[in-house]
């Protein structure tokens, strides 16, 4: 196959996620020519990075074309729901990553709550408001926990998971009334509160093929003990063991392939990843949300534990040969701890210094990949955004994984470093 794989592919992105993908496409044996657009200071050390804003479609169907790329991978949900996937297509550019009427899965959980109760796939309750009054109504109806979810996109920020009326009467209010998430508030969803683990799955679609790619869990409260607001994900490890092969079967046929069937019949062609984002209730696996693209930090754990070659994959489902790929996974486990900027998911710094420990010092199986930061004009490694960097092990055991990964993150230098220190703890201490 390695014959007919791309020679040159573009990564749209600036993440750690971004930086796995990079690194994933550089160690395939077809050795590609790997670009990035924006990238940040870690990609930049490894690929050509171009500095164009990742909303920037135009600029970039521009840069594809002038480099001559021939695969454009997509890493963020914005310009998928922008519509870059159906400009590069228009370009003649294969491209990984749904066109816009795909991205609509994540870009409005109104939409994808439509779907999932008219195709009956297992999912929360939820009544639609545009209104505050009725929206109130149905909240006191219904008391507390209750969750309340603005329609578009909000970075990760637009839903609340109420535990009191009080605090679920000023959520519909700041989204409804108060413009708190502009556009994407105007609609709201409310929906009943599920109790139980979550789980992210990462499923590689075209059309109705799919790949279920290792599972994973995401730790997405900022503080140590799932306390604190939601972030876009402060660790993670794979393989989720709370996804027994049973449970993983069930999964499939409840919610995977009714999923993409889904898709396809409201006459998506969906090509790209379907991340499903899972709650393991008491009485089964319930889908949270859909989002379009792979999750980060998920990523920066799945992709490593590919003994298939990613370029090979993500090629196969973008020609539509995705039902001829078999999944080679390595039996390590990994596991992934985020370093944030103090501050985060509220306001942190930017600029300050990150001193990394030297290469020798830390162990083959450590990857620190890189999300928020730059180089300033002294050249020095500085902090540039909330999620800063991700430390990935991979071992033999989750326990080594954890052990190898923080003690990576003891040694990396910054004076706004902050990091969760009980990512896989719940796995662990279930062992
Ligand atoms: P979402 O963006 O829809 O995944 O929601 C973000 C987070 O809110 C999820 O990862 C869950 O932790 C939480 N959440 C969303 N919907 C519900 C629900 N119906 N019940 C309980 N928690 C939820
Ligand atoms: N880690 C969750 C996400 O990527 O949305």
């Amino acid at each position: 196959m390695s014959a007919n794989l791309p020679k040159s592919v573009l990564v749209i992105g600036a993440g750690g996620r971004e930086h796995a993908i990079v690194r994933a496409l550089l160690t395939s044996p077809a050795c590609p020519r790997v670009l990035c657009a924006p990238g940040n200071a870690g990609i930049a050390a490894e690929a050509p990075c171009y500095p164009i804003a990742a909303d920037d479609v135009a600029s970039l169907v521009a840069l594809a074309r002038r480099e001559h790329v021939e695969f454009v991978v997509v890493g963020p949900e914005v310009p998928l729901s922008l519509g870059l996937s159906d400009q590069l297509i228009a370009a003649g550019i294969p491209v990984y990553g749904p066109k816009a009427d795909g991205a609509r899965l994540e870009a409005s959980k109104v939409f994808t709550k439509q779907i999932l109760l008219k195709h009956k796939i297992p999912t929360a309750p939820a009544r639609i408001f545009t209104e505050v009054e009725p929206a109130l109504v149905y909240v006191r109806l219904r008391g507390a926990p209750i969750v309340i979810k603005a329609d578009g996109l909000a970075a990760g920020k637009g839903v609340v998971v109420a535990q009191s009326l009080v605090e679920a009467e000023s959520a519909v209010c700041d989204m409804l009334a108060g413009n708190k998430f502009g556009a994407a508030g105007s609609q709201i969803l409310i929906e009943d509160c599920l109790t139980g683990e979550e789980t992210s799955l990462l499923v590689v679609v075209s059309g109705r093929d799919y790949v279920i790619l290792p599972t994973s869990q995401d730790h997405k409260r900022v503080g140590d003990g799932d306390t604190g607001p939601n972030t876009g994900g402060m660790g993670a490890f794979s393989p989720a063991e709370v996804v027994t092969t049973e449970l993983l079967r069930r999964i499939e046929c409840e919610i995977v392939r009714p999923s993409v069937n889904a898709i396809a019949d409201e006459g998506i062609a969906f090509c790209g990843t379907l991340f499903i984002g899972i709650m393991l209730t008491p009485v089964g696996p319930s889908v949270l949300e859909y989002n379009t693209r792979f999750g980060d930090p998920e990523t920066q754990v799945v992709l490593p534990r590919l003994a298939t070659d990613v370029l090979a994959l993500l090629w196969a489902a973008t020609c539509g040969e995705l039902a001829k790929v078999t999944l080679d996974v390595h039996s390590e486990h990994a596991l992934c701890v985020v370093i944030a900027a103090k501050g985060y998911p509220e306001s942190y710094p930017k600029g300050d210094p990150i001193i990394l420990p030297p290469g020798s010092r830390v162990p083959a199986s450590v990857t620190i990949y890189h999300a928020g930061t730059a180089n300033n004009s002294a050249g020095q490694l500085v902090t540039a955004g909330g999620r800063v960097l991700g430390v990935t092990s991979l071992a033999p055991t989750l326990r080594e994984a954890a052990a190898r990964a923080y003690a990576t993150c003891d040694q990396i230098q910054c004076v706004s470093k902050y990091f969760r220190r009980d990512i896989g703890a719940k796995q662990l201490n279930r062992q």
